[in-house]
């Protein structure tokens, strides 16, 4: 045998310089885009020897993306061109559509990572085409000469790509484009050639094979876990406690993550019946997709001769322009809204019915209908509506009966003209019996999960769709007719009655700490509306009013109530403060320039008026990249608290990156993982996606000293309403449907610690992926004493963990065993709680595909 290896290390010794001699010192590459998949797949290289014959790095691999505008219209790269520069430094600019006055910019050191992109608007033509770069060394700057569909030729200049001289005419021989064509695979491309060093190819095939490693390991399922594991016998592991490596951990690591995304807000949580009850909805509202998404929706007259218009010429309140006119001729008819796909009231229950109303014409009273199946009258009540100028005016409604799919009547009793506006219909029982209070089945579902903080508005609803859309605090608090609805970028409309003084009140109610989450001066990057996508941010000479907002923020939260803002929360019924400890600014934004100078005076203005608040850093959407390495360089410069991570990744990503946070300096930012969850094709929620996020959450504890705080996304969903999946918790008006990962989520949410007790751990296998699918986690909660172990087994195979509490005084103690556990793909298991006794060695038998919690007292 000994001899058989030395003679093959002997040949690989004879074949190695062969090798190395055919190892050429240079090679051409060009650099080149195909216009596939509408001009989306970005940049590509192919190699060459003699100039003649082309192959593709790692068949059309995109080294570089484009970030511009919104995904599924935009993200183009048009006509790339490519240029190594000064100091060795690669240049690139693409075209970015056909209409817009701007190009795109990103360099490179190595054609592998390109670093931030910016799209310089144009002052000249009528739209930037096909852009081509050089380097003038004598003036040392680098020029762009662009063509336009004015038919004329503009160059601008740059010595830095931040700032451009203004764009100027030149002639059409200033266009001096160096492209060549390569056939490559037959088909022939445009680009640029250049000819580079070997070990430069060398990294693009290193970057593609990783990539596609990555790609395969990510892409492992349950559903090959029959031949992965084929033959597998039961796993054993010994575990056995490291006391003198104990260490403190966040003791806010789980919370929520509340976005109004699948009518989370208006029709969800927030417990309003009526739907568009300010007759607000504006076309706008779903970018004039819908014609009957306006001030009338879910508004009709049911009978004859009363007449339904909008008016805004008198308004209750100037946020509100809009509202309903009923012109009477013959009574007898109503106005009717069936809420959120109908009114669910129950028989007994009492509804506060309010509105605004105005008598424009003649005198007498409205009638206020609460209806149910085949129209019978649940509740009524008659009000007075002859005041001349608006009037609140309020009911109570008690049901007689249930009805799902009850809906409101307003009927004017006499002839004449009425206007009416904020019609509203709320349940009397709202959770902790809030006034403007939250659906108490919903809030309750959430409150058990324990969670230690709630990241609100957003997601992409806190940095909105363009600069106008950008959530704004102060339009979500005081009167409701004074609050200033706006267009929700998922596609509907956001009433603003669940603002931020209702988010902090529930947060109070639940014992959680409050995260809010403001735009960083920038929208959100996917943006399609204004200043050429995110990029635009809001004008520098508009920043310091924004700052100014959020340090207003934390006034009105915390601030005393002789301050103006703190006035503002006490009128609201809430003198004591909110004791605000945490903001959030930006969300998963693109790192460009624009956004680090607005966030930089951000930080800078919170640092220095309040620096009792920890203010949370974004490092873009993905787990790596631009946005992530970018992110973290310019939370390094700033040295941000702590930064918001978000990934969405599949369970095979979880099983394979779980020691992710291992590797984190500790001296750096900590991390708050703010968006993820584990997504399956056709997006289910089910065992494999909660165990897997179980799994990783045991990573997070581990590195519970430096992620502090984690939250799954999103957290809501109506069915029938949905724009993401899959989501924590769906609901109808009736049902809180409850999902696996919900169960996870709820139980390390209840079984938290404050200490992580790490264990020596033996695993029976050898087998990488048999190891990957088994972990565990204990902790301390030291409030109360109880010691906490996590099991999670991902195996087809049961697992058998015998632990060796050592160090820790467990004799014949009680303990909670709790189970969530079912085949990869079911999507209703629910956890089976027992009550064992447990001694020093504790052996756990975990069943294949399960989540098992012990909870161990270990006070009296
Ligand atoms: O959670 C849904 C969305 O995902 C969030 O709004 C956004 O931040 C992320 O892209």
């Amino acid at each position: 045998m000994l001899k058989k290896w030395l003679l093959i290390c002997f040949l690989l010794l004879q074949l190695m310089p062969v090798c190395f001699a055919n190892k050429p010192d240079s090679v051409y590459l060009v650099s080149y885009t195909t216009g596939k998949n509408n001009n989306t797949n970005g940049l590509h290289f192919a190699r060459s020897h003699d100039l003649t014959r082309w192959e593709s790095i790692g068949n059309e691999f995109t080294f570089l993306w484009s970030d511009y505008g919104r995904w599924g219209t935009q993200k183009k790269m048009i006509s790339p061109y490519v240029i190594l520069g000064k100091n060795g430094e690669w240049q690139c600019v693409w075209q970015l559509n056909e209409q817009d006055r701007a190009f795109a910019h990103a360099s490179s050191n190595d054609l592998v990572y390109w670093g931030r992109q910016s799209y310089p608007v144009l002052n000249k033509g009528v739209n930037c085409l096909q852009p081509i770069i050089w380097y003038n060394a004598s003036a040392d700057n680098y020029t762009v000469v662009y063509k336009s569909n004015d038919g004329k030729y503009y160059a601008v200049s740059t010595t830095d790509f931040k700032s451009y001289t203004p764009a100027a005419e030149v002639a059409p021989a200033a266009y001096n484009d160096e492209s060549i064509t390569a056939i490559i695979d037959g088909v022939t491309v445009k680009g640029q050639m250049h000819k580079v060093a070997w070990a430069v190819v060398q990294k693009l095939n290193q970057t593609f094979e990783a990539s596609s490693f990555k790609r395969t390991e990510n892409s492992e399922t349950t559903v090959q876990d029959a031949q992965r594991f084929a033959g597998l016998k039961p796993v054993d592991v010994k575990m056995s406690l490291l006391p003198s490596k104990t260490k403190a951990i966040s003791d806010m690591l789980l919370g929520i993550f509340f976005e109004d995304i699948n009518y989370a807000a208006d029709g969800g949580l927030y417990a309003e019946l009526i739907q568009n009850r300010d007759f607000e909805y504006s076309l706008a509202d779903k970018e004039g997709n819908d014609t009957a998404w306006n001030s009338t929706n879910s508004w009709s007259v049911k009978g004859t001769g009363t007449a339904f218009t909008i008016d805004s010429v008198s308004p209750v309140h100037k946020n509100n322009l809009h509202y309903a006119v009923l012109k009477t001729v013959t009574t007898g008819a109503a106005l009717t809204n069936t809420g959120f796909d109908g009114i669910n009231v129950k028989k007994g229950d009492q509804y506060n019915c309010s509105l605004f109303v105005k008598r424009n014409i003649g005198r007498g009273n409205l009638l206020i209908k609460l209806v149910g199946n085949n129209n019978v009258v649940l509740s009524e009540a008659v009000v007075n509506a002859s005041t001349s100028s608006w009037k609140k005016i309020s009911v109570v409604l008690t049901s007689s009966a249930e009805a799902k799919d009850a809906y409101i009547a307003l009927q004017p009793l006499s002839a004449g003209s009425l206007s009416l506006d904020m019609i509203s219909l709320f349940p009397k029982n709202t959770f902790k019996a809030r006034p403007n209070g939250l659906r108490v089945d919903l809030a309750q579902t959430i409150a058990d999960i324990h969670p230690r903080f709630v990241r609100f508005p957003g997601g992409c609803v806190a940095h909105g769709d363009g600069l106008g859309n950008i959530y704004r605090w102060k339009n979500t608090i005081g009167p409701l007719e004074s609050r200033k609805p706006q267009r929700n970028l998922w596609g509907y409309h956001q009433s603003a009655g669940l603002g931020y003084f209702e988010y902090f009140r529930f947060c109070e109610d639940i014992g959680a700490e409050p995260v809010p989450v403001l735009a960083a001066g920038v929208p959100c990057q996917n943006s399609a509306v204004g200043g050429g996508g995110q990029q635009g941010g809001i004008p520098m000479n508009e920043m310091d009013e924004y700052v100014q907002d959020i340090l207003d923020l934390v006034e009105y939260a915390n601030g005393d109530v002789t301050t103006t803002w703190g006035k503002q929360r006490a009128a609201a019924g809430h003198p004591k403060p909110f004791n605000l400890k945490y903001i959030g600014i930006g969300n998963e934004d693109l790192i460009t320039d624009i956004f680090e100078e607005r966030y930089t005076m951000i930080l800078h203005a919170m640092k220095q008026q309040h620096p009792e608040i920890t203010v949370i850093g974004t490092v873009g959407p993905n787990a790596e990249g631009t946005d992530y390495e970018e992110g973290w360089k310019l939370a390094d410069k700033l040295a941000i608290a702590a930064v918001d991570e978000h990934y969405y990744q599949s369970p095979g990503w979880f099983i394979n990156n779980q020691s992710f946070y291992d590797k984190y300096d500790r001296s750096k930012s900590k991390v708050y993982l703010g968006e993820y969850a584990a997504h399956l094709p056709g997006r289910p929620s089910n065992i494999e996606t909660a165990l897997a996020e179980a799994l990783y959450l045991t990573a997070l504890e581990r590195n519970g000293d430096v992620v502090t705080m984690s939250s799954y996304a999103p957290l809501l969903a109506k069915e029938g309403h949905t724009q993401w999946k899959p989501d924590l918790i769906y609901f109808d008006n009736t049902e809180v449907k409850t999902t696996t990962d919900y169960e996870v989520q709820k139980l390390f949410g209840q079984n938290s610690g404050n200490e992580y007790l790490p264990a020596e751990v033996i695993i029976s296998s050898s087998q990488d992926a048999v190891k990957k699918r088994i972990a565990t986690s204990i902790v301390r909660d030291t409030k109360t004493g109880d010691v906490i172990v996590k099991m999670i087994n991902l195996l087809p195979v049961a697992t058998t963990v015998t632990i060796d509490f050592k160090g820790i005084n467990i004799a014949n103690t009680s303990a909670i065993k709790t189970v969530l556990a079912g085949k990869p793909a079911d999507t209703n298991s629910r956890r089976v709680v027992s009550s064992i006794n447990i001694g020093q060695t504790f052996t756990a038998s975990l069943a294949d595909y399960s989540f098992t919690v012990v909870r161990i007292k270990t006070r009296e």
